[in-house]
């Protein structure tokens, strides 16, 4: 380590993004529809009408996105392959034209020394696919393998870092149970189906990726500790059946091949009777583990509440970020304390960690952010406290690089380190922007000067 660094010199940073929310043009060179490009165009679905037809024109702008990458000193960025792109059909035929898109974006990377980690699925499941029966066809894990295998042959040999799929639990509860994300189902009994054929394709594509590649590959998880409201033992109780279907539900059967006890009553009739094998099956740790972290959940225990009985309540005397979310930075070195204790110290690498907050209109070409500014030094802070007991984190992540299409909530909620005027496209760097290249160029070491003022004084 540099003096004063609070990071090993090998750690990776980075900015995350995925295909949907920034790269627009969905059809462009014979690319087949997703399901995302089919809920954005179904009325009602995104607030104000918002599609992801143009969201930050990277597609066309990515070998500018790749400077202002470089400007800031990443040495690693995350970004998503749209599945469609490359197999218009979901499988069968490679189309050329967009599998090239990602050649020449990681070739640019590349040429920049800015490691490409590659999610293989960030939600655009092929509209083709979904007309199969989507992720509840049993198929689906072998659909998503020979995808898989596409995407090592065609780049396996230049990206060091793999991500199989992006939050297994978002797909399956708010796209199958909750309906707010694409498809927009609202089906108990298609919840732990999907969450299972997840599970498999990641397993699989692991399994293909052994076969092939020579690097790393893994999962990405969203993670926040459940905390009880008060001392009540409902509530006790009902952050515990949170924790298992949030933190628990895909990481026990990964690392443990079983799934968390509390899922069967959960679930109730829905829970499928699982066999030894088929748990067998999907117990495939990978190299490491990608957590995606932005906040805790309180918890209140809730009899109408299902299949949960339980809620995640707001605190109005916590700040909350402008999706609502409770700015926590301790959570972040709790969770991932948790994942070493629980799960033998895996590698990890912070995925996602970011803030959406209502950003000023931009002043002499920045815009000031100072409540991100804070929400990232915090949580960068607490992310060094967990090295420094011995969690094996390799790198961090900013969510995200670019104020982007952020699913429902279109573009209405701005996560970007730089800003994107929808109008021109500009993109301007905010104050966020400049804190990173200074954490970045330091190793850290930036951190332990003294706070500025608006510090949440983590
Ligand atoms: C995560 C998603 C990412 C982004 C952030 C805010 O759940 O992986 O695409 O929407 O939330």
């Amino acid at each position: 380590m540099t003096r004063g660094a609070l990071f090993p010199r090998d750690f990776l940073w980075g900015a995350a993004t995925s295909a949907y929310q920034i790269e627009g043009s969905p059809l462009a060179d014979g690319a087949g529809p997703s399901i995302w490009h089919r809920f954005a165009h179904s009325p009602g679905r995104i607030a104000n009408g918002d599609t992801g037809d143009l969201a930050c024109d990277h597609y066309r702008r990515y070998r500018e996105d790749v400077a202002i990458m470089a400007d800031l000193g990443l040495n690693a960025y995350r970004f998503s392959v749209a599945w469609s792109r490359v197999l218009p059909q979901g499988r069968g035929t490679v189309n050329h034209k967009g599998l090239g898109f990602y050649q020449r974006l990681v070739d640019a990377l590349l040429e920049r020394g800015i490691r490409p980690m590659v999610t293989l699925y960030h939600w655009d499941l092929s509209a083709t696919l979904h007309d199969r029966g989507g992720w509840l066809n049993p198929d689906s894990p072998n659909w998503f393998a020979d995808y898989a295998q596409v995407m090592f042959k065609a780049l396996g040999d230049r990206v060091p870092l793999w991500i199989t799929i992006n939050e297994p639990w978002v797909v399956a509860v708010l796209g199958h149970l909750e309906g707010q994300h694409a498809p927009g189902h609202r089906d108990l009994f298609e919840t732990p189906r999907v969450a299972h054929h997840l599970l498999l394709a990641h397993a699989r594509a692991v399994d293909v990726y052994r076969g092939l590649g020579r690097h790393r590959i893994g999962l990405a998880v969203n993670l926040e500790p459940q905390h009880p409201v008060s001392d009540a033992r409902a509530d006790r109780e009902a952050a515990t059946r949170r924790d298992a279907f949030i933190n628990r539900w895909f990481l026990d059967p990964l690392f443990q091949g079983r799934y968390p006890h509390e899922m069967a009553s959960i679930f109730g009739p829905a829970w499928p009777d699982f066999t030894s094998e088929e748990l067998a099956l999907i117990r495939a740790p990978g190299d490491f583990i990608g957590v995606n972290y932005y906040s805790r959940g309180c918890v209140r225990a809730d009899p109408d509440a299902t299949p949960l009985h339980a809620v995640r309540v707001s605190r109005p005397e916590a700040l909350n970020t402008a999706m609502g979310w409770e700015v926590y930075p301790e959570g972040l070195t709790q969770t991932l304390l948790w994942l070493r204790q629980r799960y033998a110290n895996p590698p990890i690498y912070i995925t996602e960690n970011g803030a959406a907050f209502d950003d000023p209109p931009a002043r002499d070409g920045l815009v000031a952010d100072p409540l991100r500014v804070a929400y990232l030094r915090d949580h960068i802070v607490a992310a060094a406290k967990a090295l420094e007991q011995g969690v094996d984190l390799r790198g961090y992540f900013a969510w995200s690089l670019l104020d982007n299409f952020e699913w429902a909530e279109g573009y209405s909620k701005r996560f970007g380190l730089y800003h994107v005027d929808p109008r021109d496209q500009r993109r301007l760097p905010k104050a966020s922007a400049r804190f990173y290249r200074e954490v970045i160029a330091s190793n850290g070491a930036s951190l332990t000067q003294e706070a500025e003022p608006y510090s949440l004084g983590f």
